[in-house]
Order: structure tokens, then C-alpha cells, then sequence
């Protein structure tokens, strides 16, 4: 796939109709019986070597594991602070070392090209006006963008369901900062690299007790906006919402 082909495949499954406001998705009790059957590869007729015992990890890591769940409401009323969600920003995707080495993240990328960026829409904080931002990894800390209330934005990006979130993150892929190594399997690269971001941020979420729930269906066209992005050199792959 060249990258004009990959671009072309990236703006056609921008079409999340399954996704927002959608009456059959958003309800299980609508949904198709195949929808509800989850599989996994099966080999019946071959053997079955048995897990022995697991050995044990004297840290917090499985239990995070175990615990980590999408979900679906804040029922708690859980407050975010603003040190929480820095912890979550620096050791999901912050610089390893103090030394401030732009290649020493705490998550991989293929060759270091590290296309992965991160944005938080801030709805409802006590301590961080509502508005977009950017987050800063060497800095560590937030670039202010626009101090706005952006409500509206988000109902319409992601839906109503998650328009009372206290904040939206936004992982983006600079395209071209991997395509000049790896050309046409930088796609590829970028989706991969979000998910191990992404799976950082579910994960250090649970152990802050802090309900989100990551979002793969929103309208990219209209985050492109809200982000200012030139869509072919930066574009949004993967969001959550901390409710
Ligand atoms: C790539 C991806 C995209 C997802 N997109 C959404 C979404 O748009 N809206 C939503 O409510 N949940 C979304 N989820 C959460 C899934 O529905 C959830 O992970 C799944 O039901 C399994 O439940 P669990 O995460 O609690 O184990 C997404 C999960 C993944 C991995």
C-alpha cells in the first residue's frame, strides 16, 4: 500500500455511523445474536499442554490487570485532580529519565521514530479550565491551546454519551515522522504504537481507581477541526474518556 493508498484507506474507515448516537449499537438488547457470540480460536483435536502454576509477581501489575475494565458510567462520582492526570500523562507517555532523551519513552516505537501525540479536552476539572490542550513531554506538563468551554465539541465528536466526561485524550500519529524509515508500514507502526500507549493509560487509570473508558468510534472530521490538524500530516487514532 503507498502512503497516498493508506490515506485514502484511513479517510474511508472514518465512517462511524455503528458508533454515535446509534440506537443499535449503544443497546446489547438490540444487537444481532452474532454480535453477542464472542469466539476464540479453537484446535479440539490437538494437545492440550496444561499452564503449571503461575509464578508469583510480588507487585500491584496483575491485579491492575485483572482489574482493568471499560466503563460504561462514573457511578462513584470519582473527581479527577490534576496530579492524578499528570501521573497518568508522564507515566503513560512521558521521557524515562531525567536526562530529557527524546528516545527513552516509557512505551515502544519502531525505531524511536515515536509519531505518537497526545491532546486532552479538559470538560469538567476543578483544578484545569476547560479547554484543549497539548501535552508536553519534556516540559511535562500541558500546552494551553484554547481555554473554551467545549461541550458542545465533544457531544458532537463522541456522542452524548460521553459529554459529561471529565476529559477526553486524543492520541494523534505525525504520519511522516515514521513514513521517512518505514514507508508504507509506518501506518501500521502508528496504530500499533497507540494501542501500547493507550494500553499504559487504561492501565495506570485502574490502579488510580479512576473510571475511563478508551473510544475508538468518534467523528474525525470534526476533531480534526477542534485540533486544527492538516489532516494528512497529523490525525487522530485513538481516544478514552475519563467519565
Ligand atoms: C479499539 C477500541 C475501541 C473502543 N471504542 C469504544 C467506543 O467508541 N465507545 C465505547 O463505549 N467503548 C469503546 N471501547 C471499549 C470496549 O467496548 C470494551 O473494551 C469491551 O466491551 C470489553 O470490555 P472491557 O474493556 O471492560 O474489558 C473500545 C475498545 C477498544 C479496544
Amino acid at each position: 500500500m503507498k502512503k497516498k493508498e493508506f490515506l485514502s484507506f484511513h479517510e474511508i474507515s472514518q465512517n462511524i455511523s455503528f458508533a454515535i448516537n446509534n440506537n443499535l449499537t449503544n443497546n446489547p438488547q438490540n444487537w444481532p445474536e452474532e454480535w453477542k457470540i464472542v469466539n476464540y480460536n479453537k484446535y479440539p483435536r490437538f494437545p492440550l499442554l496444561k499452564a503449571t502454576n503461575n509464578v508469583s509477581i510480588n507487585n500491584r501489575l496483575i491485579d491492575v490487570l485483572h482489574e482493568r475494565k471499560s466503563f460504561q458510567k462514573n457511578e462513584k462520582n470519582v473527581l479527577l485532580t490534576s496530579a492524578e492526570l499528570f501521573t497518568i500523562l508522564k507515566h503513560s507517555l512521558g521521557l524515562k529519565n531525567d536526562k530529557k532523551e527524546l528516545n527513552q519513552r516509557v512505551y515502544p516505537s519502531a525505531g524511536a521514530r515515536f509519531p505518537i501525540e497526545c491532546y486532552l479536552i479538559i470538560n469538567k476539572m476543578e483544578e484545569i479550565q476547560q479547554g484543549l490542550y497539548h501535552f508536553d513531554i519534556v516540559n511535562d506538563g500541558l500546552n494551553i491551546l484554547l481555554e473554551k468551554n467545549l461541550t458542545d465539541e465533544i457531544t458532537k465528536i463522541f456522542g452524548e454519551k460521553f459529554k459529561n466526561s471529565q476529559v477526553l485524550l486524543i492520541l494523534t500519529s505525525v504520519i511522516d515522522r515514521n513514513y521517512i524509515k518505514y514507508g508504507e508500514r509506518a501506518y501500521r507502526f502508528s496504530l500499533i504504537e497507540s494501542g501500547h500507549a493507550m494500553q499504559n493509560i487504561c492501565l495506570l487509570s485502574t490502579a488510580l481507581q479512576i473510571p475511563m473508558t478508551p473510544i475508538g468510534g468518534f467523528v474525525d472530521s470534526k476533531l480534526i477541526r477542534l485540533l486544527d490538524l492538516e489532516k494528512e500530516r497529523e490525525f487522530p487514532i485513538y481516544c478514552c474518556a475519563f467519565l
